[in-house]
């Protein structure tokens, strides 16, 4: 293994002023803290009347300027372009510093003017979907012209993604400042199975980029800690094994020991806690290191279930999307196996689905194998679709006729695919943000490779949510009848349209309608190919995960079915009874009755992990409630409403009772009330240290027909 960040003709030295105190020193050519441009002159529409104030509209946080102010070419968005002129000055310091932030491209830039020429120039980071609004110092060694005029000019004749420029703080100084390495590298030669990369979290973020024999593999923005790592992420460098491979960082501080601090092994780094973390959930998925959201390409193949989803393998934040893998043979115990797709040239690896092609329509088996193929979304410019297959489950290969499909709008996005047997043929719904609305097209293909536009919905103005991004459309009985079927049509929010469904077109008969009534879920796919026909569905749970290695996780696996109502059909959602495994001691506790002052039916339990049960009538109480750990699950019998942790929503009675299951784990509490119509997840961190129940009736007495507490276990192997 070397250490390469010196070679002088690998590296760019660019330069940053460290100190105030030569402040008496420096000359501030511009702060733009005031309201105008005053002696600058504007052309075009980029850069509005005067100096931005922070963030503009429809822009990710913008951070890292100084004061108030800042030049920002976001007027307008992206698509406006202008250049911003300063007057004349002399140059009297060896060096410009100043904060420089945006888009990067030869359109973007900060330039300085010396007799009509352009001598120096500086653009942003960003030159993809992703990226970071924080401007970074940046500098220019001027000393040859010294005592000449120059003019300093800001240009964005961008438009388009990262179509715009940010500047603040342009200084004069004589002080040298602090080098930055650009292009700095190591190499080591794979003899294991990770590199372990130190994170600094909310630190800036870097363009690290893996080559091998001198050809760029992958790039990630990865925040790299220069000295104390928050935690450490595992790049999977296994596939390279006996090769050289080379780490090269955009931009670092000349003492940054980044690179130097990455360690080389076979094991995760600090892991001996692993799945044991305070605000891991015990048994709902996470990803052992970074970030996940949606749950991807959800499947049963040879004889497992497969959890793909969002991750960024690198950060604790959202970004560099690669799609994790996990399996597991009950839904309920996972084990995470690595990535699978890698953000490549057409971008990183949105969501999508996946499904196993028993008929070998792609001709992507081999020797009777059947494949499992993944269709997902390349965020790239142009947004297009790919598919990725294989054959045992654990490899899989991009297919090299991708795109399969071209993009549509730029947000195209999520491709759900299924077989539909009537018509013999794959159906996929996508996404799409179609002339101002919300849409899902409905594509179908003989191959998973031609697809053909069959439909579209008609969908939601883009200031609503319904059918807002990851589709997924599939087919339910009602009350269990199933001679009586009906499409469902659910997006992001789980929001979902009943109807009927050809092959081609999506007719609603209802639409709109709630789907689950916590918080924090999203995204949620069903599992395609399940044995036994359960249609089962698992969501995003954007669980609170601070101070950990990772952040966020999944709900429990939920089991779909339709339920008659008044209304006409509705969904119900319940957890599958995969989890009943998970129970380790069962309390079934005996009480008819219960009144105001009764003693607490639950005092002799104490527990971390709990599923209760419960059915009761409310009699003439007013209010029936638990306290689980802290977390209150309280019915208001007059208004038959269910508060969970303080969120309320409608629990009508049925048949004159309430029956109830709560799952509570250290990260929150899913509670299913009314049969399933009523589905509240609700994440809420519990304290390790409460582990007390209470079970309580509150001005009148309710009749208890069934009280039964399970503990449960953690569903890791590292459970102690
Ligand atoms: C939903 C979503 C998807 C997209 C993915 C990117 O949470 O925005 O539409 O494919 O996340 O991570």
């Amino acid at each position: 293994m070397q250490l390469r960040c010196l070679a002088p003709w690998c590296l760019v030295w660019l330069f940053y002023l460290i100190s105030s105190s030569s402040a008496s020193d420096d000359v501030v050519l511009a702060d733009f803290e005031s309201e105008s441009y005053a002696s600058w002159k504007a052309t075009g529409d980029a850069f509005g009347s005067g100096p931005a104030r922070g963030t503009l509209p429809n822009q990710m946080l913008v951070s890292g300027f100084k004061g108030k102010g800042l030049i920002n070419s976001f007027y307008g968005g992206d698509a406006s372009q202008g250049t911003l002129t300063s007057p004349e000055f002399p140059i009297e310091r060896r060096y410009i510093a100043f904060l420089i932030g945006g888009g990067k491209s030869d359109q973007l830039a900060l330039q300085l003017i010396v007799d009509g020429q352009v001598v120096r120039s500086s653009t942003g980071p960003n030159d993809r979907p992703g990226g970071t609004e924080e401007l970074a110092p940046d500098a220019w060694d001027v000393s040859e012209l010294l005592g000449k005029k120059g003019v300093l000019r800001i240009v964005d004749h961008a438009s388009g993604s990262w179509g715009h420029i940010n500047v603040d703080h342009i200084v004069q100084t004589d002080i040298q400042p602090k080098g930055y390495m650009l292009s700095a590298q190591r190499s080591f030669n794979v003899t294991s199975r990770y590199l372990n990369l130190p994170i600094k979290n909310g630190g800036p973020k870097r363009i690290v980029t893996l080559s091998i024999d001198g050809k760029a593999v992958v790039k990630n923005e990865i925040e790299l800690a220069d000295e104390d790592a928050d935690w450490w992420a595992p790049m999977e460098v296994s596939p390279w094994n006996g090769k050289s491979l080379t780490l090269q960082v955009d931009r670092l501080p000349e003492d940054s020991k980044a690179l130097n601090l990455i360690e080389p092994s076979d094991a995760l780094k600090d892991a001996e806690d692993l799945y044991r973390e305070p605000l891991r959930g015990q048994f709902h998925f996470s990803p052992r290191r970074g970030w996940n959201n949606d749950p991807n390409g959800c499947v049963y193949f040879n004889g497992e279930y497969h959890l793909f989803f969002q991750h960024n393998p690198y950060g604790w934040g959202w970004g560099n999307m690669h799609w994790g893998h996990a399996v597991s043979k009950d839904l309920v115990h996972w084990e995470e196996l690595g990535d699978v797709l890698a953000p490549d040239d057409m971008g990183p690896m949105f969501s999508g689905s996946a499904v196993v092609d028993w008929k070998d329509t792609s001709g992507f088996g081999q020797d009777g194998q059947v494949p499992l193929v993944l269709i997902y979304t390349a965020a790239g410019n142009p947004t297009v679709q790919g598919i990725a297959y294989s054959l045992d489950g654990r490899r899989f290969t991009k297919y090299e006729g991708n795109p399969i499909l071209q993009q549509i709008t730029g947000g195209n996005r999520d491709p759900k695919v299924f077989w539909h047997e009537p018509t013999q043929q794959w159906v996929m719904t996508l996404y799409v943000e179609w002339q101002g609305r919300h849409t899902i097209h409905f594509f179908t293909s003989p191959n998973l490779k031609d697809w053909t536009l069959a439909s579209v919905t008609q969908g939601d103005t883009t200031q609503g949510r319904f059918l807002f991004e990851c589709p997924d459309f599939f087919e339910l009985s009602v009350d269990g009848d199933p001679t009586r079927k009906k499409w469902v049509l659910i997006a992001a929010n789980s929001d979902y349209a009943i109807g009927a469904f050809d092959g081609k077109q999506f007719v609603p008969d209802a639409t709109r309608i709630q789907g689950h009534r916590g918080r924090g879920f999203y995204a949620a796919q069903s599992f395609s190919d399940v044995p036994d026909g359960r249609r089962i569905l698992i969501g995003w749970w954007q669980t609170e995960t601070k101070g950990m290695p990772f952040n966020q996780s999944m709900t429990v696996p939920l089991e779909l079915g339709l339920m008659q109502t008044d209304g006409g059909p509705r969904m119900t959602f319940l957890p599958v009874r995969e989890l009943d495994n998970l129970r380790s001691r069962t309390h079934s506790l005996k009480i008819d009755s219960l009144s105001p002052g009764d003693a607490n039916p639950l005092k002799d339990i104490q527990a971390e992990l709990v599923e209760i049960q419960v059915e009761f009538e409310p009699g003439d109480a007013k209010e029936v409630l638990f306290n689980i750990r802290d977390v209150m699950v309280e019915y208001d019998v007059a208004e038959q409403s269910l508060s969970v942790a303080g969120h309320r929503v409608s629990a009508p009675l049925r048949d004159g009772r309430q029956r109830w299951t709560i799952y509570c784990d250290r990260i929150g509490v899913e509670v299913f009330a009314c049969g399933g119509l009523c589905y509240i997840p609700m994440p809420y961190n519990t304290r390790p240290d409460n582990k007390k129940l209470f079970f309580e009736a509150r001005g009148g007495t309710a009749t208890v027909h069934s009280l039964i507490v399970h503990e449960l276990r953690s569903a890791w192997k590292n459970d102690r």
